[in-house]
Order: structure tokens, then C-alpha cells, then sequence
């Protein structure tokens, strides 16, 4: 918590040089992406007193938006060296009431940006704790002309590196209980899976990785998920939302091959920037988990199974790559013991991750199963598909332990019965003035992807 700064002792502070005891000012921030406006509000908070930066944590900041790109420590680094600022202190909570009734300092400076939007509510609790021991609020005007979000909108245009991108998903998962997942199966749906935005509340929420599924891959190139896409054409689709993105990449690796194919295939992932790698245990010509009957799918043993986690864990170059361990078990009516003593298997043999899957109509399986996994000794994070019980919220998920949601599917399909209106628009009505209301204008199409215009 404490600075390599040089600064005055607690008493020194107190009583400063003509034993008038020193103001203290604290200013909360998150200091990513530090730009003028940063300097310009430790400048004006230095002149009221000795400046404590209260430094916002990964989890503090990820609570409300995404992760930031350089880790606290990092951070830390740079504040500490910003002349005026005395010293650094973590904000663990978007909450300043903690900091500020510890601290308690005579002052806290913020951009009046904060007086409308998502931090009002925020702002108002800092004047009510002010008010305990007589702190006022100092509102320098926001600085116009450059923000942290236009800084973060280019540096996503920048994009990011294979390294930076796969060491991401653990970082998330340091964090935040909960990690969001939505499929992407083009360079257009990874644009939507990384851009899109929804404020709620005080959160300003995105999806935190993709998810490369084999349904939605094989579907968007008419073909069925039965492993018929192989993976020099799944690395074509890949290599299109790399381009594009710059959030983790979870790859659907279907059943991973034999053990040695699987090897290659982490390496090859790991290699990309891809973070993790689910693969499932089925065995045979492969069937889509969410067909009403499975009935010719047969499931690995759980011994062959091992073999495979086994191969792919060595095969990884670095300690970041995670190789996840989908059950079947629940889909392929084993049921819930043999889906348990999977999970114990899978993860004696070194997976970095279990999914557990299930076709069920409602949750209380996959709930089921969560709460038996929450007994289990050694536990690693749990991965649920809500495809078919979509009427599950996260948070319920979150409170049975599941640390991360994937949406699977639900661009494509989505996106499939509005091109079909707009198709059956068109015929019925011999021209295309009709669907224009359901389309994006030529306008914003050419200004979706950057360097269009
Ligand atoms: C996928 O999205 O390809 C999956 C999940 O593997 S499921 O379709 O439910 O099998
Ligand atoms: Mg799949």
C-alpha cells in the first residue's frame, strides 16, 4: 500500500514545517491510460494539500467495465512517479466510502464529469461521507478534448499481440467472479462480441472473451457440426476475428483428435494468442450435444480421456494456455455420479477447467451438479453453455460457483431468421425499399469497420 516515494512521516505531515498540521487530499483513480486530465486534477489537488491517490484495483475497475490493460502493479508504478502525488493507497471497491472514512482527508478532488451519468451515484456518497469530519468535494472542470474512452477506442483499432491476449483470461479470472462468453464465428460477429456495450445501473457491461463454437463455425459455412470443418478452415475463421478483436478467445476444439493431433492443436492455438481450449469427451463421428438424441455418440473412458488432458497440457509452451475438460455425461445419460467422478479425474490429470454440459429444458441439473462440485477438494473454474435453459440468470449461476458463461450460439441464430425476412422482403415485393427499415444504412455499413472510410 505504501509508495517508494520519499514523503513525510504521518507525524511530519500533521504538523508540516510551521507545525500547521498538512491538509491531505485524496483522488480515486484508475490511471490505465493516463492523460492530460490526470495530471491536470493531481496538479490542481496538490494545491490544496498532500495528494494520496487512491488507486483503483483490477477487480475494482472490472467490477464496472472492462479489465484494465496494464496490471496494478504497473499502475502502481507510474502513479507513484507522477509529481505531486504523495502517496498511493488501493481502492478496492468502486466505493470510496472505505478509503475515505479510513483516510479521512480534508479534501477529494474529481473532474466534474462525474456529476451526471453512471458515477453520480458515487459522487453523492463522497459528499454525504465528507460531511462526517467537515472533507469538502473540489470538481476541477473535466478536461475537454481527450478522454480515457477515445485513448481506449484507439488502442483497440491498435489491437493486441498474441502474448498480451492469451495471458488475459487468467487475469480475468483473478478479478472477476464471473467471466462472460458470446460466441463469435466471423470477423463481423467478433466486431459485435468485442464493441458491444449495455449500461446498467453504475456497470457499463461487455462480454469479456468469445467464444469460437464448431456449431456456429460449421453453420456459417453450410455445413454440419459433425467435425466435417476441419481445423485448417476452423484457423481461416479464427485468423478473421484475431484480426479484429483484442478479448480472449475460448476455442471450441470439439473432441481434440487423438491425444497426439490435440497436442498439436494446443500448440498451434497457444501459438495464435487463444487462451483456452474446451474439448469434450466423446469419442466417434461427432454429433452436435444439443440434438434431441444422441443416439450413435459414445463417450470416451475416462482413463482415454485423461491421456488426451495429459498430451495437451505437456504440449503447451507457456503456463498461461488452459485446457478446459467438457463432461457429456449429463447429455449422454451417464448421469450425475459419472459426470462427478469425471470432473475429479479430469482434473487430477491436470485440466484447467471443467465444463459441464446439459440439454435439459430448466437448470436444476447443471445446479445439481455446481453443488456437488462445490464440495470437492481441489476445484478449478466451472464453464456452463445455457443454450437450452436460457431462462437462468448469471448472477444464479455466479451464487452456484460457475465462473464462466458462454453464450453459444445466439448470434447466429438471431442473425439467420432477419436475413431470411429481408430475402422473402425482397421477392414479395419485387424490390428492396421494403426491408430497408430492418437494415443497417449503407452510411454506418461503410463506417463499421475501421479503415473503411
Ligand atoms: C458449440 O457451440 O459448438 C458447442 C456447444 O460445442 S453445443 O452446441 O451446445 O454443443
Ligand atoms: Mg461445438
Amino acid at each position: 500500500m505504501k509508495t517508494t516515494k520519499k514523503m513525510p512521516s504521518q507525524s511530519e505531515a500533521q504538523t508540516g514545517l510551521g507545525g500547521k498540521a498538512e491538509k491531505t487530499v485524496y483522488v480515486g483513480m484508475s490511471a490505465d491510460l493516463i492523460h492530460p486530465g490526470h495530471l491536470n486534477i493531481i496538479r490542481e489537488a496538490s494545491q490544496h494539500g498532500r495528494v494520496i491517490v487512491g488507486l483503483l484495483t483490477d477487480g475494482a475497475i472490472a467490477s464496472y467495465k472492462r479489465l484494465p490493460y496494464m496490471p496494478l502493479e504497473q499502475r502502481k508504478l507510474i502513479v507513484e512517479n507522477i509529481k505531486n502525488v504523495s502517496e498511493v493507497v488501493l481502492q478496492e471497491t468502486l466505493d470510496y466510502v472505505p478509503n475515505l472514512r479510513r483516510l479521512r482527508p480534508d479534501f477529494v478532488v474529481h473532474g466534474d464529469d462525474w456529476r451526471t451519468g453512471v458515477q453520480r451515484e458515487i459522487r453523492d456518497r463522497v459528499i454525504e461521507t465528507l460531511k462526517e469530519w467537515g472533507g469538502q468535494l473540489i470538481e476541477p472542470q473535466y478536461t475537454q478534448g481527450i478522454s480515457s474512452t477515445q485513448l481506449n477506442n484507439s488502442l483497440k483499432e491498435i489491437g493486441t499481440t498474441p502474448g498480451i491476449r492469451l495471458k488475459m483470461l487468467r487475469r480475468l479470472l483473478a478479478v472477476k467472479d464471473q467471466i462472460r462468453v458470446i460466441e463469435a464465428h466471423s470477423g463481423l460477429t467478433g466486431l459485435i462480441a468485442e464493441k458491444t456495450q449495455a449500461k446498467v445501473g453504475n456497470e457499463t457491461r461487455e462480454f469479456d472473451a468469445l467464444w469460437l463454437s464448431s456449431l456456429t463455425d460449421s453453420t456459417a459455412k453450410g455445413r454440419p457440426d459433425n467435425g466435417s470443418v476441419d481445423l485448417t478452415s476452423r484457423l481461416t475463421t479464427l485468423n478473421n476475428i484475431l484480426e479484429i478483436t483484442t478479448k480472449p478467445i475460448f476455442f471450441d476444439g470439439d473432441s481434440g483428435g487423438v491425444p497426439e493431433h490435440f497436442a498439436i492443436m494446443v500448440k498451434t492455438l497457444e501459438r495464435m494468442g487463444i487462451s483456452a481450449v474446451i474439448i469434450e469427451d466423446k469419442v466417434g463421428l461427432k454429433e452436435n450435444s444439443l440434438l434431441e438424441t444422441n443416439g450413435s455418440q459414445q463417450q470416451d473412458t475416462i482413463l482415454g480421456f485423461c491421456k488426451k488432458i495429459q498430451h495437451g497440457k505437456r504440449a503447451q509452451v507457456t503456463d498461461d494456455f488452459m485446457v478446459i475438460a467438457r463432461i457429456e455425461s449429463l447429455i449422454l445419460g451417464a448421469g450425475m455420479s459419472d459426470a462427478l467422478q469425471r470432473a475429479e479425474a479430469y482434473i487430477a490429470a491436470g485440466a484447467d477447467g471443467i465444463m459441464i454440459h446439459s440439454k435439459q429444458k430448466n437448470p436444476d441439473e447443471v445446479l445439481s451438479f455446481c453443488r456437488e462440485y462445490a464440495s470437492f477438494s481441489r476445484r478449478v473454474p466451472l464453464v456452463v453453455v445455457p443454450s437450452t435453459y436460457s431462462q437462468v440468470h448469471e448472477k444464479d449461476l455466479a451464487a452456484a460457483g460457475v465462473r464462466i458463461v458462454i453464450y453459444a450460439n445466439q448470434l447466429l441464430r438471431s442473425a439467420y431468421p432477419a436475413m431470411v425476412r429481408t430475402a422473402e422482403s425482397i421477392l414479395h415485393h419485387g424490390r428492396a425499399l421494403e426491408c430497408e427499415k430492418e437494415c443497417l444504412s449503407i452510411r454506418e455499413i461503410l463506417r463499421l469497420i475501421p479503415g473503411g472510410e
